[in-house]
């Protein structure tokens, strides 16, 4: 099985970014944790704080042989029509994630541009918000 762990802007600062908010661990590290945990998945790993960069990763990730991606959008989420619509555009299913509730900060958290388009939300559990999309993703496919 092959996953795609995709971040949007700012979560490459994780471990350093506001960390009551976001902990004090970097995603790499985590990565590290969530390899070791699923060792039949292949785990990539794509971060950039770019839309159009994001887009074209879901654009050259979305018809081959991913079997699903886990995107946390970042700010983007509540913003971007053009990565909605680049979700859609894909066969890859993608799991919306976030570490925070998004549902209990400021009102402009609380609107998901994507949530339509993605299959499943998992959010405010943390980075295990990822290993809950990756589970989604697994037992989707049984
Ligand atoms: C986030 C929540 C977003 O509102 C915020 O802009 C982020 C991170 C989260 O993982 O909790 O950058 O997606």
């Amino acid at each position: 099985m092959n996953i795609l762990i995709v971040n949007g802007p700012n979560l490459n600062l994780l471990g350093r970014r506001e960390p009551s908010i976001y902990g004090s661990r970097s995603f790499d590290d985590y990565l590290d944790e969530l390899r070791a945990a699923y060792p039949d998945v292949a785990l990539t790993y794509f971060q950039s704080n770019h839309e159009g960069a994001i887009i074209d990763c879901l654009h050259e990730n979305g018809f081959g042989d991913i079997d699903g991606i886990v995107l946390n959008a970042g700010a983007y989420t509540h913003t971007s029509l053009a990565i909605a619509d680049a979700i859609a555009a894909i066969n890859t299913p993608v799991v919306e994630v976030h570490i925070s509730d998004v549902m209990k900060r400021e009102p402009i958290r609380h609107h998901s541009m994507i949530r339509k388009v993605c299959v499943a939300c998992y959010a405010g559990f943390g980075l295990d918000s990822y290993r809950r999309g990756i589970d989604h993703i697994i037992n989707a496919k049984k």
